[in-house]
């Protein structure tokens, strides 16, 4: 693919920067795509549940990372605060350095627009359209004109394998196809942050690890990549992995570039002696600018 500058987002963006943007001065180091800080969610069910306990991580551009943990841990709440569909309870979500908490529910839907991708388990795709236009759709809300819309949607399925399936409906696509789709729905945009939930959840394993490795390879062109999942063998092959249980990160390891995970941040509970088997300070401090 020769994609490698077309996947990092436009470095401009967001264009207005709201009082309180606290991003660095370009020529720092690069500021945080995501940042999450002290975050807890409650749901005010009966009986009321706190699904977030005091959540804090950054991910900085061109990151690729697994968020996994088992049923009932939070991933999909933290998914939804990270995606902007949903606000904290308390504590501070910042996408492209915007406080979500300041936005109104337009500039909210704007800023959900502009920078994040979204990849589900199950794909979401219309039945009718072709994978052109399931991609160019994609693109509606962030107010690009149709011609263009259907360009960007081409390029998008060529980064992923399918520039010859641009005609096909989703019912005449493999199960890896239609994921495929889904993710060029979620680049084509060139938003700061993908959200991959579960996705290969609804693929064989072979397909999965086909699309893992999709994933890999668009990350090295420039998109920065979150996945979620219950699953430690996809988290392992990622080069960081954020723990959940219950409600709070257990571990936030950073593999190096080659050989396994040489650091870890423990839980601020845990004994500081369980840190990085070497003795390695918390890995956290990189990702923060
Ligand atoms: N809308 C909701 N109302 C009440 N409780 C919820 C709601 N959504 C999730 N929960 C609860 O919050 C906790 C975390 O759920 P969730 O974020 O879905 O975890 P996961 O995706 O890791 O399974 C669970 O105890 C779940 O029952
Ligand atoms: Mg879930």
């Amino acid at each position: 693919m020769s994609t490698r500058a077309s996947l990092r987002p436009a470095a401009s963006r967001p264009a207005s920067r709201p009082a309180g943007d606290r991003r660095p001065a370009a020529g720092g180091r690069p500021w945080p795509v995501l940042e999450l800080d002290a975050v807890t969610k409650n749901y005010p069910s009966r009986p009321p549940v706190t699904a977030l306990r005091g959540v804090s991580f950054a991910v900085a551009p061109g990151e690729l990372l697994a968020i996994v943990g088992p049923s009932g841990s939070g991933k999909s709440t933290l998914l939804h605060l990270m995606g902007t569909l949903d606000r904290p309870s308390t504590g501070t979500v910042r996408v492209t350095g915007l406080d979500v908490a300041a936005l109104s529910d337009r500039e909210l839907s704007a800023l959900r627009a502009d920078s994040i991708g979204f990849v589900f388990q199950q794909f979401f795709l219309a039945e009718h359209a072709t994978a052109l236009d399931n991609v160019a759709d994609g693109l509606l809300y962030a107010g690009v004109a149709l011609a263009e819309r259907r360009y960007r949607a081409a390029e998008a399925l060529g980064w992923v394998g399918l520039g010859q399936k641009l005609a096909a409906r989703p019912t005449q696509l493999s199960g890896g196809e239609r994921q495929r789709v889904a993710i060029a729905r979620a680049l084509a945009g060139r938003p700061a942050i993908v959200l991959a939930d579960e996705p290969t959840g609804s693929l064989d394993s072979a397909t999965g690890s086909a699309l893992l490795d999709l994933l890999e390879e668009l990350n090295t062109e420039g998109a920065t990549i979150i996945v979620i999942t219950h699953d430690h063998a996809i988290a392992a092959r990622m080069p960081r992995q954020i723990q959940m249980l219950d409600g709070r990160i257990v571990t936030d390891t950073t593999r190096t570039q080659a050989g396994p995970p040489t650091s870890s941040v423990p839980a601020r509970t845990a004994d500081p002696d369980s840190a990085g088997h070497d003795g390695q300070p918390s890995s956290r401090a990189e990702h923060r600018p």
